[in-house]
């Protein structure tokens, strides 16, 4: 027999991307418009022989309307100390009210016509290949509905075929 040794998770998430609870900002535009949101749902691995990258975000969001019409996204991982006022401003405002990222006093750059976040240290473009909410119906543990998803919209899962990985 083997013997197997226990690796906490942690460990081995950690990378170059962490998807830990640590915030990134998702971006997309459409129409000459380009909007970023906070979020920390999400993560990267491997599906339909692809390297994809997967997030999730509530409906009724103005960063996932310009998603959906231009069927491709970034995630900017900026530092989390430098730029927690820009964090805080993204959450908290939405983007169909004003120029969230020039409030947030951030800077867009594009990549093969996907905008990211220029202040950012790792940026990862991607481009949709999956989109559905989430149900009820589909929630083994449904103390999670409760908790995460009653108080409005369904978040939506959307699955990205990671198209370029940058490092500053
Ligand atoms: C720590 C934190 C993490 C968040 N993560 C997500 C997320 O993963 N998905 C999501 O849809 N919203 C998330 N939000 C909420 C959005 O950032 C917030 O609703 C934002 O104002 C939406 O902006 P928009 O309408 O311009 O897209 C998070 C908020 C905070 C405070």
């Amino acid at each position: 027999m083997h013997v197997f040794q226990p690796v906490d998770p942690v460990d081995i998430e950690q990378g170059a991307y962490t998807f830990d609870g640590t915030k990134f900002l998702v971006t997309a535009g459409s129409g000459g418009k380009v909007n970023t949101t906070t979020a920390k749902w999400g993560g990267a691995g491997f599906l339909w022989n692809k390297r994809v990258v997967y997030i999730f975000l509530r409906g009724g969001r103005y960063t996932s309307e310009l998603l959906d019409e231009s069927g491709e996204f970034s995630l900017s991982f900026l530092n989390q100390q430098e730029f927690r006022g820009a964090f805080k401003y993204l959450e908290a405002v939405s983007g169909r009210a004003e120029d969230k990222i020039a409030g947030a006093r951030l800077t867009v750059n594009y990549d093969d016509g996907i905008p990211f976040i220029d202040e950012a240290d790792n940026v990862i473009t991607a481009k949709v290949l999956y989109k559905k909410e989430f149900r009820e119906d589909g929630f083994v543990d449904k103390s999670l509905v409760d908790e995460f998803e009653k108080n409005g919209e369904y978040h939506i899962v959307y699955v990205g075929e990671i198209k370029k990985i940058m490092i500053r």
